[in-house]
């Protein structure tokens, strides 16, 4: 069998259409342009590529996109000075933080700083505890991009035995709590699990958040299951630096039913979902 390739690319360039034909509505009927602010402090390279990332397709669907670079040795009150100001400025309704942040700074106290309501990440506390009590949030975008392809391609999860590989909070454990609230049987499993293989063997659907280059292979999958790969690792192969998944494609596409690809997969996903959470946030903020 040769899995069904499920296109996160094609399916992030329809939330994208969906998105901005929201926002021209919302600028010719109300005058109102959602905006975007993005912090990165430092240099790191990955995120870098991410932040450039997100303010190119923030602008494209329409939105007002908001960069703010800062230097590495900036203090945690210079930051948090900042994210008092984004807070309070109406014409930013998403406020991003990239992460990690250098080690001098208190990432929970950073992002705790933030307006919930404009915390697109939906990592602040508040929406954390909202997530997993059932309440409207701020839902994480990877997570969501995530589900919204489980959904497009299975229907109706109630019932299914899903097994989610991490137990970041980035991640993993909104996750789980995204597939707890469509009624599937959730497995938290991670890097310590016993004989993760057979866990993972039980799965209807599999998600691999590990941070692992291809650790999870063909023998991981059960005959027909749905296999979600939210790994982006780069590594050296024959010379070449190439991105790969946490789940080793070829191995599992013999077995599985369904398999997002590395690149093209979740990745495209979660700056959507980026873009969808701030156009949720803006509507919320005007009523
Ligand atoms: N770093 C890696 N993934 C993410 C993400 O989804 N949001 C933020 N803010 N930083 C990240």
């Amino acid at each position: 069998m040769t899995a069904k390739r499920i296109d996160g690319k094609a399916f992030a360039a329809g939330v994208r259409a969906q998105v901005a034909d929201h926002v021209a509505r919302l600028k010719a009927d109300h005058g109102l342009v959602p905006g975007l602010a993005v912090v990165l402090v430092g240099e790191d390279p990955a995120s870098q590529v991410y932040v450039g990332a997100k303010g190119k397709q923030t602008v494209e669907v329409g939105m007002a996109s908001f960069e703010h670079r800062l230097p590495a040795e900036t203090s945690e009150a210079e930051l948090l000075a900042l994210i008092d100001r984004l807070n309070r400025d109406p014409q930013v309704h998403g406020i991003l933080v990239q992460l990690p942040l250098p080690p001098h700074l208190n990432s929970d106290l950073v992002i705790n700083a933030l307006d919930p309501a404009k915390d697109v990440d939906g990592f602040h506390i508040s929406n954390v505890g909202r997530l997993g009590t059932g309440q409207k949030s701020m839902v994480p975008c990877t997570p969501l991009g995530c589900l919204m392809m489980l959904r497009d391609h299975l229907g109706n999860l109630s019932g299914m035995n899903a097994v989610v590989v991490g137990r970041s909070n980035i991640v993993g454990k909104p996750m789980a709590q995204l597939l707890l609230g469509d009624s599937c049987t959730v497995t938290i499993a991670h890097s310590r699990t016993k004989d993760l293989a057979a866990v993972c063997r039980g799965a209807d659907i599999l998600v691999a958040a590990v941070g692992r280059p291809e650790m999870i292979t063909g023998d991981f999958v059960k005959p027909g299951a749905t296999v979600i790969d939210v790994g982006i690792n780069r590594i050296e192969r024959d010379g070449k630096t190439k991105l790969v998944g946490d789940v080793d494609h070829a191995s599992a596409a013999e077995v599985a039913g369904a398999i997002t690809p590395v690149p093209g997969g979740v990745g495209p996903m979660t700056i959507a979902c980026l873009l969808a959470n701030t156009l949720t946030a803006c509507c919320r903020a005007n009523g």
